[in-house]
């Protein structure tokens, strides 16, 4: 299946999603924002598809960030709508039921580096290289960088690359917990794979319910933060997994699950 803006691959238990962007470095163009929406709408409710990788195809380039052309000739409300696209595209990705790993093959810059931020996942080649450059061009990275960089990586970490706009390699974004994983040269695909493999084969219910238990426990107070978490868990006892899961544990199988 493939679309104009994104090529989708179906693998076991999970979808990549590769931008496919040449001549523009994978920018984010209103069409590709479009599409991402519409995948995203499609996946919401499908519980065969447990994670989905984000990816590009361009060699050396994740995602070059807002198509700096298409800005050129879009007159004030255009900018305002696409802007509003994109923040629902990228709260999309954060809410889906699904995890998302970000397979940053290469530059990540500006908004190209916020829909990774968004992304529950962040694993880079080895030559890939990040940053939000938007205090250079006279705007502020505003499709959620100022919210989620501070929270993925501290406010001081993310006040130098914000305020500096400044560009790091892979081994630093690790050093940082910008990216939990680099990938050596040549195998980003091979790696993104078994991690993004190795979520799938988990249980759906699950890896909704950690994911909206970890985001939305994060900035509570302890107390809060621990009745949150109870709330995501009992969520999770009365679904058939959970039984299959004890079932699989008593009969020595792997278990297979449903999504119910
Ligand atoms: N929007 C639109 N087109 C872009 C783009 C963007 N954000 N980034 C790159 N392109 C285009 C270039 O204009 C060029 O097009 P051309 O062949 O018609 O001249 C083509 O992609 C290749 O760019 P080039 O700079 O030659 O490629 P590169 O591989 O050497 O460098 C980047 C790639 C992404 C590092 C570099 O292009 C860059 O810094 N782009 C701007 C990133 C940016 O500031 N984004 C905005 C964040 S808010």
């Amino acid at each position: 299946m493939s679309g104009r803006e994104w090529a989708v691959e179906r693998l076991a238990g999970l979808e990549v999603w590769t931008i496919d962007g040449e001549a523009r470095r994978n920018a984010l163009s209103r069409a590709m924002i479009r599409e991402l929406l519409e995948n995203l709408a499609r996946v919401r409710d499908d519980r065969s598809i447990r994670c989905v990788v984000l990816t590009g195809t361009v060699d050396k380039a994740f995602c070059a960030g807002a198509d700096l052309k298409e800005r050129a000739t879009m007159s004030a409300d255009e900018v305002h709508h696409f802007h509003q696209s994109l923040r629902d595209a990228f709260r999309g990705i954060e809410s889906a039921p699904q995890a998302f790993v970000a397979a940053l093959n290469g530059v990540a810059l500006g908004g190209g580096l916020e829909m990774a931020l968004s992304c529950d996942l962040r694993i880079a080649a080895e030559g890939a290289e990040m940053g939000l450059p938007e205090v250079g061009l006279g705007i502020i990275p505003g499709g959620g960088g100022t919210v989620r960089l501070p929270r993925a990586i501290g406010v001081a970490r993310a006040k130098d690359l914000i305020l500096t706009g400044r560009r790091v390699a892979a081994a630093e974004a690790l050093a940082m917990g910008l990216v939990s994983r680099v990938a050596p040269a040549g195998s980003l695909r091979e790696v993104t794979l078994e991690v993004a493999g190795m979520v799938a084969r988990n249980a759906p219910v699950s890896i909704r319910q950690a994911k909206r238990a970890v985001d939305g426990g994060l900035h509570l107070d302890l107390d809060a933060a621990l009745a949150h978490e109870n709330r995501m868990y009992q969520d999770c006892l009365a679904t058939k997994d959970r039984v299959e899961a004890l079932r699989a544990f008593a009969e020595k199988r792997k278990p297979v699950f449903t999504g119910e």
